[in-house]
């Protein structure tokens, strides 16, 4: 990687802001329901802990549009943040402002405050110039290690990095390392599955991996829109109809260039989207009135036969609707088969790794982003403002 990281700089005694994604899910409660954000953002933390500099967290929660909300505070985050490092974590009530300036003059080397939604204010997504030096203003250096949110240029991720030397934390460092090797210089064979709701979110990560990968795996709801443009009928599952040129187009361009792309041949089908629905298989062409949810079992073979012999596997999205108990098998089973396969196995942020969370099957992935839309631009081969903006080395 030739951006700077928090090694490449002396950090001793400094008063140092790391931008984090701490965008974490909470329950109605305000419960975090998966802290894996948080988690993913510790070793870094630590390590500004152990060397004595006074750590400055920011991060945004949901998009509350510049308007303080009340559901959207940082507060449950301080707190699993503290029980996480055993230690106290001041949470400021706000992220800007003159009482900001004066709880960072009193903090101790060592100590951590985390500052209130950045998105409270407006001018955080407008990358408002006069924001981003406020931020700057309470400290002599910035870190990145924001991965979820290096695809946004904000005050706290780009902004930010025109007034302070600005390096990567070790999240951004593992994830860039990661998503680096795998759109440069895959092992090969280099196998992506995708899957997800739509065929129009998936389009440019689609063209691009055509120039790297051996084979693309698709699964999930936009596979229905490939099925109808090859002809197959798809009952009442979710189609895309305005985009089945495209798909049409992305098949013969696949097949010029002798990438595969499979599509299911076989359905786990229903009459309704719900956690008690009964289910059954059909193969090809799903009948009129029922919903293609999940990949068939002759499906999941037919994939396992393609990813055995792989030494790169990249997956994002889920390929069925894995959140009800009798849509998720497909994705289960391909999840169970990567956590056994000797490859690089990197799973994209959002559902995809939710999904491996569930199953406990996190510690057994070479590499689960903490991005979704990031990881996503990433392999769409685009550059990420907020790793752009890094110094360089
Ligand atoms: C995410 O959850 O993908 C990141 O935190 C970015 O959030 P955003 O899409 O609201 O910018």
């Amino acid at each position: 990687m030739n951006k700077k990281t928090i090694t490449d700089i002396d950090i001793k005694g400094k008063r140092v802001i790391v931008r984090v994604d701490f965008n974490v899910p909470l329950d109605e409660k305000l419960n975090i329901t998966d802290d894996s954000r948080i988690r993913g953002a510790l070793s870094t933390i630590q390590y500004l802990i152990k060397n004595g500099a006074k750590v400055i967290l920011m991060s945004h929660l949901g998009r509350p549009e510049g308007k303080v909300k009340d559901e959207m505070r940082l507060t449950p985050v301080a707190k699993r943040l503290g029980e996480l490092l055993g230690k106290e974590v001041k949470k400021a009530d706000d992220c800007v402002g003159d009482d900001i300036a004066k709880a960072v003059s009193a903090m101790e080397p060592s100590d951590v405050l985390l500052l209130e939604n950045l998105r409270f204010h407006k001018e955080e997504t407008m990358n408002d110039p006069g924001f981003a030096r406020q931020l700057a203003s309470y400290a002599e250096i910035f870190v990145n290690d924001a991965f979820g949110t290096c695809h946004r240029a904000h005050a706290s991720t780009e902004g930010i990095t025109k007034y302070l030397p600005s390096v990567a934390g070790f999240l951004v460092s593992k994830e860039i390392e990661y998503f680096e090797k795998a759109t440069r210089n895959p092992d090969k064979p280099y196998v992506a599955i995708l899957g997800g709701a739509k065929v129009s979110d998936k389009i440019e990560v689609i063209t691009s991996l055509m120039e790297k990968v051996d084979a693309i795996l698709i699964g999930g709801a936009m596979a229905y829109t490939f099925l109808k443009s090859e002809g197959i009928d798809i009952g009442n599952s979710k189609l895309e109809p305005d985009k089945i040129g495209l798909a049409k187009e992305i098949l013969s361009k696949a097949r010029s260039k002798n990438v595969r792309i499979l599509l299911p041949n076989d359905h786990v089908i229903s009459d309704k989207i719900d956690a008690g629905a009964s289910t059954e298989i059909v193969e090809h062409n799903i009948p009129e009135g029922k919903i293609g949810l999940d990949i068939g079992p002759k499906t999941v073979k037919k994939f396992e036969e393609i990813l055995k012999d792989a030494k790169t596997i990249i997956w994002n999205g889920p390929v069925g609707f894995f959140e009800l108990k009798p849509f998720s098998k497909g994705t289960e089973e391909l999840a169970r088969f990567l956590a056994d396969s000797n490859a690089t196995t990197i799973i994209g942020g959002g559902d995809t790794a939710a999904a491996i969370y569930e199953l406990n099957l996190n510690t057994r992935m070479s590499h689960i982003s903490t991005g979704g839309g990031a990881s996503l631009e990433y392999l769409e081969g685009k550059i990420l403002p907020g790793i752009a903006a890094l110094n360089d080395k």
